[in-house]
């Protein structure tokens, strides 16, 4: 598929989100779409688990605090992010626990959510074609490798899926909480982790 082949069928995905009614009728949900953003060309893929307060705003993934710290951390790289990867979740409308005076707060999207949305991601992983998908947290990483995939002990090695390299990591919202909490060693091994695109996939290079 040319880019813009693939910049059309990503197109069509996108519409298909924004009309789906039966992903922002599931409890809990809300029903403002977040759409991939990034390069339909990449050869590498960035999927986080779902959005926040911040993406479900902008509509795009990955803006907000969490957002900020990966995307520095592949700038310091060399990566452009918006050049070098494509960047997705695993689901595309914000999971969340409803507070008094009707505040929001995250939680991860239950299995329902995730299945009713399981068509999207496999949509856009056939049209993308990445060498590479790096996957942010547990729920990321469960959805190619399986739910008893042990994030903390089994991170930051390749794997293979359908052919497609998987290199999975800490969400950078667990990264943060850590670091807030005074310990470095997780972002030394987020860092380490992300790392290891770099023998795959060089800035610059499309895929
Ligand atoms: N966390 C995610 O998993 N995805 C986003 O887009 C933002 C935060």
């Amino acid at each position: 598929m040319s880019r813009n082949e693939k910049e059309d069928a990503i197109k069509k995905i996108i519409k298909d989100i924004a009309d789906c009614k039966p992903c922002r009728e599931l409890p809990g949900v809300g029903d403002i779409p977040v759409f991939p953003r990034g390069n339909t060309d990449a050869a590498c893929m960035l999927i986080g688990e779902g959005p926040g307060e911040q993406e479900e705003r902008q509509q795009k993934p990955f803006v907000g605090a969490a957002g900020k710290l990966l995307t520095e951390t592949l700038t310091d790289m060399g990566y452009d992010v918006n050049r070098d990867f494509y960047i997705t979740n695993v689901v595309k409308y914000r999971s969340y626990k409803a507070l008094p005076g009707g505040r929001k707060k995250n939680k991860p999207p239950t299995v329902k959510q995730i299945n009713s949305e399981r068509d999207f991601l496999e949509r856009e992983i056939a049209v993308v074609k990445p060498k590479l998908i790096v996957t942010l947290g547990a729920k990321a990483s469960q959805w190619f490798l399986g739910k008893d995939f042990k994030l903390t002990e089994e991170r930051g090695k390749l794997y293979t899926w359908h052919g497609i390299s998987i290199l999975p990591t800490f969400h950078p919202a667990a990264v943060i909480r850590a670091m807030a909490a005074g310990g470095e060693e997780r972002m030394r091994e987020f860092r380490d982790d992300l790392e290891k695109i770099r023998a795959i996939i060089k800035p610059g290079m499309a895929a």
